[in-house]
């Protein structure tokens, strides 16, 4: 099928309706809410059929019964009931859903139901039966969503170095160059060359608005190390936090230079970089930087990455200033995922630095079954703050002399075997101020 057959969509219906002045019109909203016609944009109160204008006509639903009360309150008013209203409802008055059943074969067990929105753009993930269908689905997308002008769908499950995916545009225009807009800012890029995700939108705010929190605000400097074209850098730039913002990929630093530009941020205010994240952390301390937060969204080799944090390049750290506090996104498909994600943290750094891993592991969202985006979020420790002790998930303290000693050591992080408690909101005690 080429074109949406809207004339398919073309029937009557009878209703029952009251006929009544208009100035009871409110009086029936009210207490017969529960009969009158509900059906999207289809009008429930009409004009008379007998044309006069202080009459209207309030629609009732289809083969709605009145109780003897309702039928008595309607005469109490004067209103009269007229059987065999007749009903013209056509295409705009279905659900896309209602369409799209209408149109794909008894074959099709399941009608897509659900597509991201990134500016202009409706992006799918059509299953492999539907793919015959994909130009007629997308027609009906546009028809139906006004601010949807192209509908995109991927057409492969395995994302580049750059979390960008092959995708095709299967209707509308090919125009990929998206505006988004996003914890107040403006974003611009183009949609197959950047990763950008949508339904990150509440993480980015969380995490934006806890640092913004901060009592001490003035002082609190940014490293976003993947920071993608700067869903957390501009936000927190555009606010007044100093931000060292970097992502690898050259067009996603492209479109952070120019989104910097779009959303007026004070020049010293974002500085911008493409390099590796453990390089661009490496020359930050170079050039004798210190930060306050560290940000890695690239789930998943996020916690690799904290290697950086240990291989020399933060040993010349000031004394007088604090290391900074990392969030760092990963992915888990464990079945105790906040302690999964702590021992993995503890792993890569050598020790552990999550108090709590129920508190300190948040949730962010499921992204397929079995499978967690989480965000562990701690500070980092000198050796001196570990008191010369390294401890492992299981509560096994090494001290430096090789004995164990579990009773005598404020550093030893708790960690409990309970299930996991999804705390999805940011532990501001906890969180740097
Ligand atoms: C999941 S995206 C997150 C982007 C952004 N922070 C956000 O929240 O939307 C991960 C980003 O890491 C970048 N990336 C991949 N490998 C990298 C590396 N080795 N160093 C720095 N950035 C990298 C990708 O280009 C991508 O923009």
């Amino acid at each position: 099928m080429n074109v949406i057959p809207k004339k398919d969509f073309i029937r009557k219906i009878i209703v029952n309706a009251i006929r009544t002045h208009c100035k009871h019109c409110g009086t029936y909203q009210k207490r017969l809410r529960q009969c009158i016609l509900k059906i999207p944009k289809v009008r429930n109160i009409v004009q008379d059929v007998n044309g006069d204008k202080n009459y209207r006509m309030i629609l009732l639903n289809e083969n709605v019964t009145l109780t003897k009360d309702q039928n008595e309150f309607i005469a109490s008013i004067g209103g009269e009931i007229e059987t065999n209203y007749e009903l013209k409802l056509g295409y705009d008055h279905f659900s896309t859903q209602e369409i799209l059943r209408h149109i794909l074969p008894d074959t099709v067990t399941e009608v897509p139901s659900h597509f991201e929105t990134v500016g202009h753009i409706a992006h799918f993930n059509l299953r492999e039966e539907l793919l015959p269908y994909k130009k007629i689905i997308g027609d009906v997308i546009i028809d139906k969503n006004k601010n949807i002008r192209t509908v995109v769908n991927k057409t492969s499950s395995i994302a580049t170095e750059f979390r960008t995916f092959p995708m095709e545009v299967i209707s509308g225009e090919n125009n990929l160059n998206v505006i988004q807009n996003e914890s107040g800012c403006r974003f611009k890029f183009n949609f197959a060359d950047v990763y950008w995700n949508s339904r990150l939108q509440k993480e980015h705010d969380t995490v934006v608005k806890s640092i913004l929190a901060s009592n001490n605000k003035a002082n609190e400097v940014v490293c976003d190390m993947m920071c993608g074209i700067g869903p957390f850098a501009i936000p927190l730039a555009k606010n007044g936090i100093k931000v060292y913002g970097n992502d690898l990929n050259p067009e996603s630093y492209k479109y952070l230079v120019d989104n910097k530009k779009l959303n007026k941020i004070v020049n010293d205010k974002l500085i911008c970089s493409n390099l590796d994240g453990r390089e661009f952390v490496r020359k930050l301390r170079n050039d004798g930087k210190t930060f306050t937060h560290v940000l890695m969204n690239l789930p998943a080799l996020g916690i690799e990455f904290l290697d950086v944090f240990v291989d020399g390049c933060m040993s010349d750290w000031p004394e007088n200033i604090e290391l900074p506090f990392v969030h760092t996104y990963c992915f888990s498909k464990s079945s105790t995922p906040q302690k999964d994600v702590a021992e993995r943290v503890e792993k890569v750094l050598g020790y552990n630095p999550i108090q709590n891993y129920k508190e300190d592991v948040r949730i962010v969202r499921d992204v397929a079954p079995n499978k967690l985006m989480l965000c562990a979020e701690f500070q980092l420790l000198r050796e001196g703050d570990l008191g010369g002790v390294v401890v492992d998930v299981n509560g096994n303290n090494n001290d430096d002399d090789g004995s164990d000693n579990n009773n005598n050591n404020n550093n030893k992080r708790k960690m409990d075997d309970d299930k996991y408690n999804n705390n999805n909101v940011i532990n501001n005690k906890k969180m740097k101020k």
